[in-house]
């Protein structure tokens, strides 16, 4: 079955006339069309049985017309004229009166929410979100197959970054070095910086790389995500400059056993939080407990953080296809941090490593 017959079979089911989507993520899974949101207006509206209508500014109409998947009526509108009368066009087109329309509570800004709500003033506009991440949660094989790639990048980079990493290098240059052999490599843009953080510094799990540098005897921590085509991998390796003390060697075993007890536990049908248990009961039971200070994991795919969410409290029960990270960390003030992070893929056997670089811990 298409994305669209997908689309709406859900949109039926949950009584929606059609969905509104605005450049993003979402857009691009139902759409092909890779966009930003900007102060153009641009929004497509998917109906229940239509022509699927994309509303957008007259001078990204040629990277439309490369880049649909789908088949979509085009209504342009220029600079000098203005979104109205290609609006006054869409709601002529679908005519929709009265019915309830999906949109995306947490991508929609009042920009496109004004503006559907001129085109279809009688409708109810109620969030779909939940919807669209249930049909974007299962992968296939194209969509796997993209984040293998990614992986690969991004381990290679990572392996190319170690190999030059030595003490007075700061963690931006180590940082630098990641960024610039992925993109070598063939991984497309990103957004966010690699996560490199050394010694003390490596306490806070979101720390961003500084100009201090990495010394001998210190925990480096090392976080990235990439994408090919759309889809991104994200890993995690801590790695150890030189010798280490016994308790920074005892937090990484821990991390790594819970690394492992959470990947062991992923098979289909028990609730993510499962996953997220079996990783915090190992760092628990050895009393680190309160330094794991995260959740276990997030769905990863077009977007480095979406459902499922690896989290106690999530009961969704994980079916195959579902891909997400693993990734316990302990975090000591004045001591370092050790994070393990490993992208998984739910099969009919249990969960498949996306990553596939060693955890046994590297002593550079
Ligand atoms: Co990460
Ligand atoms: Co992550």
């Amino acid at each position: 079955m298409s994305r669209l017959e997908r689309l709406r079979q859900a949109l039926d089911g949950a009584g929606l006339a059609a969905l509104a989507l605005v450049p993003g993520p979402n857009l691009r899974y139902l759409t092909g069309l890779a966009m930003h949101p900007s102060e153009r207006l641009t929004l497509a509206v998917l109906p229940l049985a239509e022509t699927p209508v994309l509303l957008l500014p007259a001078l990204e109409v040629p990277r439309a017309r490369e880049r649909l998947a789908l088949d979509m009526e085009l209504l342009p509108w220029s600079d000098e004229q203005g979104p109205d009368v290609a609006l006054r066009r869409l709601r002529e087109r679908l005519r929709l009166a009265g019915e309830c329309l999906g949109a995306e509570e947490q991508a929609m800004r009042l920009l496109e929410y004004h503006a559907l709500q001129r085109a279809f003033p009688i409708c109810h506009v109620v969030p779909a979100d939940g919807l669209l991440a249930t049909l974007r949660m299962h992968k296939d094989e194209e969509e796997i197959a993209a984040m293998r790639r990614a992986a690969a990048i991004l381990e290679q980079g990572l392996q190319e970054t170690l190999q030059r990493l030595r003490p007075g290098m700061t963690e931006r240059e180590a940082a630098r070095t990641w960024q610039w052999a992925v993109a070598e490599a063939g991984g497309e843009a990103f957004g966010d910086a690699p996560i490199v953080v050394a010694g003390p510094r490596g306490a806070s799990p979101h720390n961003v790389p500084s100009d201090r540098p990495i010394e001998r005897g210190e925990l480096v921590t090392l976080d990235w995500a990439a994408h090919v085509g759309g889809y991104y991998a994200d890993i995690t390796r801590t790695v150890a400059l030189g010798e280490i003390g016994p308790e920074q060697r005892r937090i990484y075993d821990l991390v790594l056993r819970a690394n492992e007890a959470g990947r062991q536990a992923v098979r289909p049908g028990i609730p993510a939080q499962e996953v997220d248990r079996a990783a915090r009961r190992v760092i628990a039971g050895a009393g680190y407990g309160p330094y794991f200070l995260h959740r276990t994991g997030h769905g990863l795919g077009l977007e480095v953080h979406e459902p499922p969410y690896i989290v106690e409290g999530n009961d969704l029960p994980l079916a195959v296809g579902m891909t997400f990270t693993v990734e316990p960390g302990i975090y000591i003030e004045g001591l370092g941090g050790v994070r393990i992070e490993d992208d998984i893929l739910v099969t009919p056997e249990g969960g498949e490593s996306l990553t596939t670089m060693g955890r046994e811990l590297i002593v550079l």
